[in-house]
Protein backbone atom coordinates (compact mmCIF):
# COMPACT_ATOMS: atom_id res chain seq x y z
CA UNK A 1 0.00 0.00 0.00
CA UNK A 2 1.86 3.03 -0.80
CA UNK A 3 2.57 5.87 2.05
CA UNK A 4 0.53 8.74 2.77
CA UNK A 5 2.62 12.05 2.14
CA UNK A 6 2.19 12.83 5.87
CA UNK A 7 3.57 9.68 6.98
CA UNK A 8 6.64 10.08 5.16
CA UNK A 9 8.01 13.05 6.46
CA UNK A 10 9.56 12.19 10.57
CA UNK A 11 10.48 15.48 12.23
CA UNK A 12 13.53 15.26 14.40
CA UNK A 13 12.83 16.72 17.64
CA UNK A 14 16.48 17.55 18.11
CA UNK A 15 15.38 20.05 21.50
CA UNK A 16 17.02 19.65 24.91
CA UNK A 17 14.11 18.67 27.22
CA UNK A 18 10.34 17.18 27.35
CA UNK A 19 9.12 19.85 28.11
CA UNK A 20 10.22 21.79 24.72
CA UNK A 21 9.26 18.21 22.91
CA UNK A 22 5.94 18.35 24.43
CA UNK A 23 5.29 22.24 23.08
CA UNK A 24 6.83 21.31 19.92
CA UNK A 25 4.05 18.48 18.99
CA UNK A 26 1.18 20.53 20.55
CA UNK A 27 2.48 23.20 17.90
CA UNK A 28 2.38 20.90 14.69
CA UNK A 29 -0.37 18.92 15.70
CA UNK A 30 -2.06 16.76 13.35
CA UNK A 31 -0.03 18.04 10.60
CA UNK A 32 3.41 15.66 12.03
CA UNK A 33 2.40 11.99 12.48
CA UNK A 34 6.66 10.99 12.90
CA UNK A 35 8.98 11.66 15.47
CA UNK A 36 12.83 10.96 15.69
CA UNK A 37 14.54 10.77 19.24
CA UNK A 38 18.28 11.14 18.86
CA UNK A 39 20.58 10.84 21.91
CA UNK A 40 20.25 14.38 23.21
CA UNK A 41 16.16 13.85 24.01
CA UNK A 42 16.44 10.19 24.94
CA UNK A 43 18.62 10.44 27.29
CA UNK A 44 16.42 13.43 29.11
CA UNK A 45 13.61 11.69 29.68
CA UNK A 46 13.10 10.57 26.07
CA UNK A 47 11.72 7.68 26.52
CA UNK A 48 8.92 7.59 28.48
CA UNK A 49 7.98 10.42 26.28
CA UNK A 50 7.90 8.61 23.14
CA UNK A 51 5.67 6.11 24.81
CA UNK A 52 3.40 9.06 25.35
CA UNK A 53 3.20 9.69 21.93
CA UNK A 54 2.94 6.54 20.40
CA UNK A 55 -0.24 6.10 22.79
CA UNK A 56 -1.38 9.22 21.51
CA UNK A 57 -0.97 7.25 17.88
CA UNK A 58 2.22 8.55 16.65
CA UNK A 59 5.05 6.90 15.05
CA UNK A 60 8.23 7.32 17.05
CA UNK A 61 11.63 6.41 15.48
CA UNK A 62 14.60 5.81 17.83
CA UNK A 63 17.78 7.10 16.19
CA UNK A 64 19.88 5.63 18.90
CA UNK A 65 22.44 3.45 16.65
CA UNK A 66 22.96 0.55 18.66
CA UNK A 67 26.29 -1.61 18.21
CA UNK A 68 27.25 -4.04 20.85
CA UNK A 69 28.12 -7.90 21.20
CA UNK A 70 25.08 -10.20 19.66
CA UNK A 71 23.15 -10.97 22.67
CA UNK A 72 23.16 -7.24 24.01
CA UNK A 73 21.59 -6.01 20.85
CA UNK A 74 19.17 -8.88 20.17
CA UNK A 75 17.92 -7.88 23.94
CA UNK A 76 18.33 -4.04 23.71
CA UNK A 77 16.13 -4.01 20.62
CA UNK A 78 13.05 -6.78 21.98
CA UNK A 79 12.88 -3.96 24.42
CA UNK A 80 12.46 -1.14 21.74
CA UNK A 81 9.87 -3.44 19.69
CA UNK A 82 7.92 -3.67 22.81
CA UNK A 83 7.34 -0.29 23.34
CA UNK A 84 5.93 -0.19 20.08
CA UNK A 85 8.40 1.87 18.19
CA UNK A 86 8.61 1.73 14.13
CA UNK A 87 11.77 2.39 13.34
CA UNK A 88 15.67 1.70 15.43
CA UNK A 89 19.17 2.45 13.89
CA UNK A 90 22.22 0.43 13.89
CA UNK A 91 25.26 0.58 13.07
CA UNK A 92 25.71 -1.52 9.35
CA UNK A 93 28.13 -4.29 11.09
CA UNK A 94 27.04 -7.98 10.33
CA UNK A 95 27.02 -9.12 13.54
CA UNK A 96 25.13 -5.98 14.85
CA UNK A 97 22.64 -6.28 12.11
CA UNK A 98 22.02 -10.20 12.48
CA UNK A 99 20.97 -9.39 16.01
CA UNK A 100 19.01 -6.60 15.76
CA UNK A 101 16.84 -8.99 13.23
CA UNK A 102 16.48 -11.62 15.62
CA UNK A 103 15.40 -9.35 18.25
CA UNK A 104 12.66 -7.35 16.51
CA UNK A 105 11.51 -11.28 15.38
CA UNK A 106 7.76 -11.14 15.17
CA UNK A 107 6.96 -7.32 16.27
CA UNK A 108 6.13 -4.13 13.75
CA UNK A 109 9.51 -2.44 14.48
CA UNK A 110 11.56 -1.83 11.36
CA UNK A 111 15.03 -1.77 11.65
CA UNK A 112 17.19 0.94 9.51
CA UNK A 113 21.03 0.49 9.15
CA UNK A 114 23.56 3.29 9.46
CA UNK A 115 26.46 1.99 6.70
CA UNK A 116 28.91 5.11 7.31
CA UNK A 117 28.37 8.05 8.89
CA UNK A 118 28.23 10.88 6.88
CA UNK A 119 31.06 13.11 9.23
CA UNK A 120 33.67 10.34 7.94
CA UNK A 121 35.55 10.98 4.75
CA UNK A 122 38.47 8.56 3.50
CA UNK A 123 40.71 9.69 6.47
CA UNK A 124 38.61 9.15 9.10
CA UNK A 125 37.91 5.53 7.67
CA UNK A 126 41.82 5.09 7.29
CA UNK A 127 42.39 6.05 10.75
CA UNK A 128 39.93 3.99 12.22
CA UNK A 129 41.71 0.95 10.14
CA UNK A 130 39.47 0.67 7.50
CA UNK A 131 41.34 0.00 4.00
CA UNK A 132 37.85 0.55 1.91
CA UNK A 133 36.78 4.15 1.05
CA UNK A 134 33.82 5.52 1.83
CA UNK A 135 31.50 4.76 -1.56
CA UNK A 136 32.75 0.86 -1.49
CA UNK A 137 32.65 0.57 2.20
CA UNK A 138 28.74 1.96 1.73
CA UNK A 139 27.78 -0.25 -1.06
CA UNK A 140 29.49 -3.47 1.08
CA UNK A 141 27.20 -2.90 4.06
CA UNK A 142 24.30 -1.89 2.07
CA UNK A 143 24.42 -5.45 0.55
CA UNK A 144 25.15 -6.61 3.94
CA UNK A 145 22.11 -4.99 5.16
CA UNK A 146 19.84 -6.33 2.68
CA UNK A 147 21.12 -9.81 2.63
CA UNK A 148 20.63 -10.07 6.34
CA UNK A 149 17.16 -8.94 6.41
CA UNK A 150 17.06 -5.23 7.01
CA UNK A 151 14.21 -3.02 6.91
CA UNK A 152 15.60 0.23 5.36
CA UNK A 153 18.53 2.18 5.69
CA UNK A 154 19.71 6.04 6.61
CA UNK A 155 21.21 7.48 3.61
CA UNK A 156 21.87 11.06 2.10
CA UNK A 157 19.46 12.34 -0.44
CA UNK A 158 22.60 12.51 -3.20
CA UNK A 159 22.83 8.38 -1.98
CA UNK A 160 19.55 7.33 -2.75
CA UNK A 161 19.48 6.64 -6.30
CA UNK A 162 22.59 4.29 -5.77
CA UNK A 163 21.10 2.42 -2.67
CA UNK A 164 18.29 1.98 -4.24
CA UNK A 165 20.13 -0.18 -7.10
CA UNK A 166 21.63 -2.05 -4.51
CA UNK A 167 19.07 -2.65 -1.83
CA UNK A 168 16.31 -3.31 -4.51
CA UNK A 169 12.20 -2.00 -3.65
CA UNK A 170 11.98 -3.66 -0.44
CA UNK A 171 14.44 -1.92 1.65
CA UNK A 172 12.84 1.75 3.10
CA UNK A 173 15.63 4.55 2.49
CA UNK A 174 15.68 7.40 5.02
CA UNK A 175 17.03 10.40 4.75
CA UNK A 176 18.11 13.79 6.33
CA UNK A 177 19.90 16.72 4.95
CA UNK A 178 16.80 17.95 3.82
CA UNK A 179 16.27 21.53 3.11
CA UNK A 180 13.17 23.32 1.23
CA UNK A 181 14.21 25.66 -1.37
CA UNK A 182 15.31 28.71 0.43
CA UNK A 183 15.80 27.50 3.62
CA UNK A 184 19.50 27.56 5.67
CA UNK A 185 21.65 24.48 4.94
CA UNK A 186 23.31 24.88 8.43
CA UNK A 187 26.10 21.97 9.31
CA UNK A 188 24.43 20.30 6.60
CA UNK A 189 26.90 20.07 3.41
CA UNK A 190 24.59 17.62 1.09
CA UNK A 191 21.01 18.69 1.03
CA UNK A 192 17.81 18.51 -1.52
CA UNK A 193 14.36 19.72 -1.23
CA UNK A 194 12.03 17.52 -0.35
CA UNK A 195 10.61 16.71 -3.95
CA UNK A 196 14.10 16.36 -5.20
CA UNK A 197 14.52 13.45 -2.61
CA UNK A 198 11.46 11.61 -2.92
CA UNK A 199 12.52 11.97 -6.90
CA UNK A 200 15.92 10.11 -6.03
CA UNK A 201 14.04 7.13 -4.39
CA UNK A 202 13.73 8.50 -1.06
CA UNK A 203 10.78 7.20 1.07
CA UNK A 204 10.88 8.87 4.44
CA UNK A 205 12.51 12.29 5.04
CA UNK A 206 13.61 13.30 8.56
CA UNK A 207 13.57 17.08 8.44
CA UNK A 208 14.84 18.94 12.27
CA UNK A 209 15.62 22.75 11.80
CA UNK A 210 13.50 23.63 8.80
CA UNK A 211 10.49 22.43 10.92
CA UNK A 212 11.43 23.23 14.73
CA UNK A 213 13.15 26.31 14.06
CA UNK A 214 10.73 27.58 11.50
CA UNK A 215 8.96 31.00 12.97
CA UNK A 216 5.46 29.19 12.31
CA UNK A 217 6.53 25.23 12.45
CA UNK A 218 3.54 23.78 11.58
CA UNK A 219 3.27 26.35 8.41
CA UNK A 220 6.21 24.82 7.46
CA UNK A 221 5.51 21.04 7.87
CA UNK A 222 2.84 21.35 5.84
CA UNK A 223 4.43 23.30 3.28
CA UNK A 224 6.75 19.87 3.24
CA UNK A 225 4.07 17.62 3.12
CA UNK A 226 2.25 19.59 0.10
CA UNK A 227 5.76 18.93 -1.04
CA UNK A 228 6.04 14.89 -0.64
CA UNK A 229 2.64 14.93 -2.23
CA UNK A 230 3.45 16.42 -5.58
CA UNK A 231 7.09 14.90 -5.77
CA UNK A 232 7.20 12.38 -8.62
CA UNK A 233 9.08 9.06 -7.48
O1 LIG B 1 18.07 19.87 11.48
P1 LIG B 1 18.28 18.86 10.39
O2 LIG B 1 17.14 18.81 9.40
O3 LIG B 1 19.64 19.00 9.72
O4 LIG B 1 18.26 17.46 11.17
C1 LIG B 1 18.56 16.26 10.55
C2 LIG B 1 18.47 15.13 11.54
O5 LIG B 1 18.95 13.97 10.91
C3 LIG B 1 19.30 15.32 12.80
O6 LIG B 1 18.59 14.70 13.87
C4 LIG B 1 20.57 14.57 12.50
O7 LIG B 1 21.19 14.04 13.65
C5 LIG B 1 20.07 13.45 11.62
N1 LIG B 1 21.07 12.88 10.74
C6 LIG B 1 21.78 13.60 9.79
N2 LIG B 1 22.70 13.02 8.99
C7 LIG B 1 22.94 11.72 9.12
C8 LIG B 1 22.26 10.95 10.05
C9 LIG B 1 21.32 11.58 10.86
O8 LIG B 1 21.55 14.80 9.66
N3 LIG B 1 23.80 11.16 8.31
Amino acid sequence: MPLEARDRLIVALDVPSVKEAEAMVTRLGPSVSFYKLGYQLTFAGGLPFAAGLIAAGKQVFLDLKLHDIGNTVAKGVESVAQMGATFLTVHAYPQTMKAAVEGKHGSNLKILAVTVLTSYDAADLEAAGYKLGVSDLVARRAEQARDIGIDGLVCSPEEAANLRGIVGARLALVTPGIRPAGSAAGDQKRIMTPAKAIAAGADYLVVGRPIVEATDPKAAADAIVAEIAQAKK
